[in-house]
């Protein structure tokens, strides 16, 4: 199971910046819109910290991950939104201001789901469930993103260390992520190792995709420039037009 116990700790302790940069950004970009409140959906919510910023805002939330180890911190650190664990790409989603996903949710690949035809009906759900006014927002990276040669990075913190080796797959249309983390447990430092893979998407098409799913979309090179990186960028999407009509039969 990706994102398992030690990775979900160290992400919630050592990579929380994004998600609240992001969860600031969505706020601030649905109070201009005049949307104080309502639900918002965030996709692949991890260990909660944008789900705890966003009822601090004074929006309900509902938090879908995979990881069960995300959603336990998940639930300690955001007591008043709801928690589901489900697929992003599967997930019913409710009638709500904001669908969010946060960290390049729409790219993993740990669902056999993921892909265009996947990520067209994510758009598709996310477009009959939003108020007129509402946004869909989220991150993805682009072929741009791929190191060459192959990077290593290393963090480390009280009682743990992470690092690296990112590179692009061989067809080029994937990021991989080798992650070994360690972690003082009783006085032993126990490893543990995942591999993610993680989709790459031209900015053009994914606008292309949701402009057919009913959305008017613009990219953005990040949630502010703190959040700027090689390669990843950021869609704003609204509904065009008001409400859909449910389609016939
Ligand atoms: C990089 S983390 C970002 C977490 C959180 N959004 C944040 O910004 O802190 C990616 C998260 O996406 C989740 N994830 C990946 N694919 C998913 C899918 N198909 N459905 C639901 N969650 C998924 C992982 O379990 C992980 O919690």
């Amino acid at each position: 199971m990706p994102y398992g116990p030690d990775l979900a700790l160290v992400h919630d302790e050592g990579h929380a910046d994004l998600a609240r940069r992001a969860a600031r950004f969505v706020a601030r970009a649905l109070r201009a819109r005049g949307l104080r409140s309502g639900l918002v959906v965030d996709l692949g919510c991890g260990s909660g910290v944008a789900a705890e910023a966003l009822t601090r805002a004074g929006y309900d939330v509902l938090g879908v991950d995979l990881s069960p180890a995300m959603l336990s911190i998940a639930r300690r650190r955001a007591p008043r939104a709801a928690f589901r664990r489900g697929s992003a790409f599967r997930v019913a989603i409710p009638s709500c201001v904001a669908v969010t996903a946060m960290g390049e949710v729409l790219g993993y690949a740990f669902d056999r789901a993921s892909g265009t035809k996947a990520l067209a009906r994510v758009f598709r759900r996310a477009r009959e469930a939003l108020d007129p006014r509402g946004l869909l927002v989220f991150d993805a990276l682009s072929p741009d993103a791929v190191p060459d040669p192959p990077r290593r990075v290393w963090r480390e913190g009280r009682g743990w260390g992470v690092g690296a080796v990112v590179s692009g797959d061989a067809r080029g249309r994937a990021i991989v992520r080798r992650i070994t983390t360690f972690r003082r447990v009783g006085g032993r430092w126990r490893r543990r190792a995942e591999i993610h893979r993680v989709l790459l998407h031209r900015p053009a098409m994914l606008v292309a995709l949701l402009r057919r799913a009913g959305f008017a979309a613009r990219t953005l090179a990040g949630y502010d420039r703190a959040t700027r990186h090689p390669g990843a960028f950021v869609v704003v999407a609204s509904p065009r037009g008001g409400r859909r009509e449910p389609r016939a039969g």
